[in-house]
């Protein structure tokens, strides 16, 4: 693979490597985009001053040019030198801080979504697969519906205060021998934003399947492209107005709205975080619904383009909400 290559992934889409967003002309409109959304969050932490885009942007690109060949070591000495510089720093804390609060209000649209669809329920198991830092989790133990909560990851990047929380149970799993164990468990099983960092999203579903109790239901909260102005997601981006990049991210092309969602999908997941996998399987709100109709047993109980609320500023592209019920009939 060389530096100019473009990959697909699982649903057909081309998938620019993170650097090509940086230097490829196609991807200009991307790259400014990221640059406005990154520069407005070192902007609204007090950060500027520390830290640019334009002064990122120069070591990668310095870093990369060194060699032409693009491969996972030079990934690995880009990543190694941006740590060097930027991990433990201020701006990195600063930035966390400002995911965690984000992740306060994902937890109450995300409890305000399981009391709708599961009303009758006075406590709930709830498996977060792909739990990640596990903040999500930690703030929806404050609700009580939830005595304790399942997490499940097939890395471990807790933050300290979820590890010390002992109603929160964690497992690293091997994505290969996730199911099995959990059969009919849970009652609802929360899938956010992790469906596109699967390198099999098809097997996570199964394993989603067989592990719900009758009844159960799985919340997927996934960042999508190919979004397009006129259709649902734009206009229900229009009334509730949440995010004031979403604006900037509907005017691009697919291929911009991929380039831009891949080059910040890398910079917080392996840069801000622990060097979280990330297989880049976006998807388009019509084509995740496509993908959840493949599966036997599976309803889509409904679908929601998320503006409300599950606005992350450190991805601003639309995140479209699904909850899927399995059928009593199921295989
Ligand atoms: C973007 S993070 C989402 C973290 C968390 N759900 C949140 O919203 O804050 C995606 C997570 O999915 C995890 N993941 C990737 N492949 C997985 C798999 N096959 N099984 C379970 N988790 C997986 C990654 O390790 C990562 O922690």
């Amino acid at each position: 693979m060389t530096e100019y290559d473009d990959q697909e992934n699982i649903f057909g889409y081309r998938i620019p490597s993170p650097f090509c967003v940086l230097h490829r002309s196609e991807f200009i409109p991307a790259k400014k985009l990221v640059q406005k959304v990154l520069d407005g969050l070192l902007d609204e932490v007090g950060l500027m001053n520390y830290f640019s885009f334009s002064e990122l942007e120069k070591k990668i690109l310095e870093i990369y040019s060194s060699d032409h060949q693009f491969d996972k070591s030079i990934e690995t000495i880009v990543i190694k030198e941006l740590e060097r510089k930027y991990k433990n720093a201020e701006v990195v804390k600063k930035i966390r801080q400002v995911i965690w609060d984000r992740s306060k209000s994902a937890a109450q649209n995300v409890h305000k979504i399981i009391k709708r669809v599961l009303p009758e329920k006075e406590k709930i198991e709830l498996l977060d697969l792909g739990c990640g830092q596990g903040v999500l989790s930690l703030y929806l133990l404050e609700q009580p519906e939830f005595d304790e909560i399942q997490l499940k990851d097939i890395a471990d990047f807790r933050y300290r205060e979820v590890r010390s929380e002992k109603r929160l149970h964690f497992a690293k799993v091997n994505e290969l021998r996730l199911a099995k164990r959990n059969h009919q468990k849970y009652d609802c099983i929360l899938l956010h934003t992790v469906l596109h960092h699967v390198r099999r999203p098809d097997e996570i579903i199964n394993f989603c399947i067989d592990s719900l109790k009758p009844g159960g239901v799985i919340l997927v909260v996934e960042t999508c492209v190919d979004v397009e102005k006129d259709g649902l997601c734009a206009k229900q981006h229009k009334e509730s107005d949440s995010n004031r990049h979403t604006k900037g991210f509907l005017s691009l092309d697919t291929k911009n709205q991929i380039a831009f969602s891949v080059f910040l999908d890398w910079f917080f997941c392996k840069i801000m975080s622990d060097n979280i996998l990330a297989y880049y399987q976006f998807n388009s709100p019509e084509g995740w619904k496509t993908f959840f109709k493949r599966f036997d047993g599976l309803n889509i109980l409904s679908e929601n383009c998320s503006c409300k609320g599950f606005d992350v500023s450190h991805s601003p592209s639309f995140q479209t909400v699904y909850v899927l019920s399995i059928r009593n009939n199921r295989p």
